[in-house]
Order: C-alpha cells, then sequence, then structure tokens
C-alpha cells in the first residue's frame, strides 16, 4: 500500500479496511494442501529442533502482547505445547529463568520496541532461541531474532493498530499450524485449519460490510461512564484488545475482564452507565456466558455482544460469521476495531495521533 489515504478520512479506517486483502497477503505462498500445513521459510527451526521445543514463552507490548495471548492459545491448541505470553516489560525486569528448552517469540509491529529489543538482547545473551513475529522487515527485531515468520501487513501509520494485530493472530496460527503438524496434529484437522484460514478475508469483507450497524451502536455507547469487555478463554484476548483499542483512540476508559472472574469484583461496577461488551463465540463455554450476561442483566447493565448468533440476554449482539473454533479470536477481533473508530470518532478524537501515545516506544 502507498501512504496516501485512498479516499478514507484517516489511516485507521483505511487500515481496517486493508485487512481482507492484508490477511490474503500473509497466507500466499504459504500454504502446503500436500502436507496440510505450512511453509515458514525464515523460521529456521527444522524438525528435530521443533519437537524438542517444551514451552513457548511470547513477549511483546501493547496491541502485540495480546496477539501474544491469541498466539500462546493457538500454539498450546493445535501444537499442544504449553504456551504463554507475558509483557516483554515485565519478563525483562523480573530476572526470569531462562529455560533452554523453551522457544521465545518476540512479536512486535515495528520491530523496533525498545522494551521487546532489551528482552531479545537479555535472552540472546543467556543462550536462548528466539524467533520474530515482526511486521517490519529487517527492523532491530527481526535482525536480532534467530529467525521468524514475518507478518505482511503493509505499512501501518496510524498509532493504533488494527491490520497488523489481525495479520499477527494469522501468522500466530500459520506457526501453531507448522508446530502442530509436526507434532501430533492430524492431517484431517491440518485440513480444517488451512480451509479456515482460507474463508477469512472474505468473512472479514463481511464483517465490514456491516459498518454502518457498528457506527449506530458506538453512537448509543459512547457516552459510557466506562465500558467492562468481557470473555472467556478465546473470548479472553479479544476482549483485552477491544478494551485497549476504546482506550487508546476514544479516552473511555474500559476495562478487560475473564467472564469468569465478574463475580470476583468487577460486578460492583456494573450499573446501566457501565457497559459490557461481551465476546461470546459458539464454543462450549458459550452456555457459561449466557449465564454470567444474566448476572449482568439483574444488575441493569446494558450488553453489547459479539457472537456467532442473536444472543437473546444481550441488548444488541453483533453477528459475526462462523470460522474454525481456534481461528474464532481472529475474526472477533474485527468488529470492535469499527466500534473503537466510531466512538472515537463520534467523540470528536484525533483518531490517528491520540493524544499521549507513539506509534513505537524506542525508548525506555
Ligand atoms: C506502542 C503503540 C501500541 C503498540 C506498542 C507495541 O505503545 O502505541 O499501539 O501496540 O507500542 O508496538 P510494536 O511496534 O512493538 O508492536
Amino acid at each position: 500500500e502507498s501512504y496516501d489515504m485512498g479516499g478514507h478520512d484517516t489511516y485507521m479506517h483505511k487500515e481496517i479496511h486493508e485487512q481482507v486483502d492484508a490477511v490474503d497477503r500473509v497466507l500466499r505462498g504459504r500454504i502446503d494442501d500436500r502436507f496440510a500445513t505450512v511453509r515458514l521459510g525464515g523460521l529456521n527451526l527444522d524438525a528435530r529442533e521443533a519437537r524438542g521445543v517444551r514451552r513457548v514463552k511470547i513477549l511483546g507490548c501493547g496491541s502485540a502482547y495480546h496477539t501474544g495471548l491469541i498466539g500462546a492459545q493457538l500454539i498450546e491448541e493445535l501444537a499442544r505445547i504449553p504456551a504463554d505470553a507475558e509483557p516483554a516489560s515485565e519478563f525483562r525486569y523480573r530476572n526470569p529463568v531462562v529455560d533452554p528448552d523453551t522457544l521465545y517469540i518476540a512479536v512486535s509491529q515495528s520491530g523496533e520496541t525498545y522494551d521487546t529489543l532489551a528482552a531479545v538482547q537479555e535472552l540472546k545473551r543467556k543462550g536462548a532461541r528466539v524467533l520474530g513475529v515482526v511486521n517490519v522487515v529487517g527492523s532491530a527485531i527481526a535482525r536480532e531474532t534467530d529467525g521468524g515468520v514475518y507478518v505482511h501487513a503493509g505499512p501501518e501509520v496510524c498509532v493504533v493498530s488494527t491490520k497488523c494485530f489481525t495479520n499477527t493472530a494469522v501468522a500466530f496460527a500459520l506457526l501453531a499450524l507448522h508446530l502442530g503438524r509436526i507434532r501430533d496434529l492430524s492431517v484431517a484437522d491440518g485440513k480444517r485449519i488451512i480451509a479456515g484460514l482460507r474463508r477469512l478475508p472474505e468473512q472479514i469483507a463481511e464483517v465490514l460490510r456491516g459498518e454502518e450497524e457498528i457506527k449506530r451502536l458506538a453512537a448509543e455507547y459512547a457516552n459510557a461512564k466506562s465500558m467492562m469487555f468481557i470473555g472467556r478463554v478465546r473470548g479472553y484476548p479479544v476482549a483485552r484488545e477491544a478494551s485497549l483499542k476504546l482506550k487508546e483512540v476514544s479516552y473511555v476508559h474500559a476495562e478487560a475482564y475473564p467472564a469468569s472472574e465478574l463475580k470476583h469484583g468487577p460486578l460492583a461496577l456494573i450499573e446501566p452507565e457501565v457497559p459490557t461488551v461481551a465476546v461470546l463465540p459458539d464454543d462450549d463455554l458459550l452456555e457459561k456466558n449466557r449465564a454470567t450476561l444474566e448476572e449482568i442483566k439483574a444488575r441493569s447493565g446494558r450488553i453489547l455482544a459479539v457472537a456467532h448468533q442473536e444472543q437473546e440476554k444481550a441488548d444488541h449482539t453483533i453477528v459475526v460469521p462462523r470460522n474454525e473454533p481456534e481461528l474464532d479470536p481472529i475474526l472477533m477481533g474485527v468488529p470492535l476495531q469499527l466500534l473503537a473508530y466510531h466512538t472515537a470518532l463520534a467523540l470528536g478524537r484525533d483518531i490517528d495521533k491520540p493524544r499521549n501515545l507513539a506509534k513505537s516506544v524506542t525508548v525506555e
């Protein structure tokens, strides 16, 4: 893409709409139908090494950290390797135990975030194997890591990340599929995930066609005192990122919680002026999620659901198309980017350059 606005009023809007092509690009040339896997040329990790990985630890900041939360779930689900994500800044300051059988992955749009780069350098100094999931080719983190996966989102100008977030989550799905097929993921499951990945661009386009309705909802919720974002397991990182996005671009206070934790404290905040955005994929936790919606309704809370079907307990539901359950987080984040965008627009914010924020934080 070029740097011009291409008929959009903001880069954020342009970049949200570029996701259809961007996701197509991260998949292009990488799918290997014959073996129901993917080819990742820059990974620099052979099959024997991949089989020796006992844990995966993903490090990043901001939205990149949130894609790491999705990535860790994908790696656990598809490759059955214990995996988790942590803010790179916390990791580097807590004198972590560096384990030779752990595969470390640094994730970054710019590849220049100082905290993430410093974590990589500390890990390398201690002899760890570190891969990068990075957007900007040839950036510092891309150079310092032992190998990795490029995200191919194209240039992202708006300070808040949208297309790079989605593409990074897809890149993690590719990595998880690759590791899974070297380990115990069946051919049938490999084919199922590949088919799901191929459906993503058109399904993103479908979500974007619902923009007018989301714009209307954003106007309705824009005056909230605070917003609560909840989800269970696959829905939770989506809630985290949506909450961050709303805060960054609209300055509306928002919190994200695992839906199951609501009753352990934040339920006290629920009132009509504090609406809840609930991310409810149609997975085996749907019934539990519906019970949480009832608890919120009983406290007069308003609910905006993002789900695969209309939710009776919600005041509004944004219905997203079904994909494979493991890939739900990728698609469910997209309407919430639009919600943040239109909330910010309704409130007259400086969308591409929110106050106090920088696109990449290259100092400590
Ligand atoms: C800054 C930006 C965030 C971004 C984070 C990490 O804080 O405002 O939007 O997610 O840096 O940036 P990176 O380039 O490492 O992904």
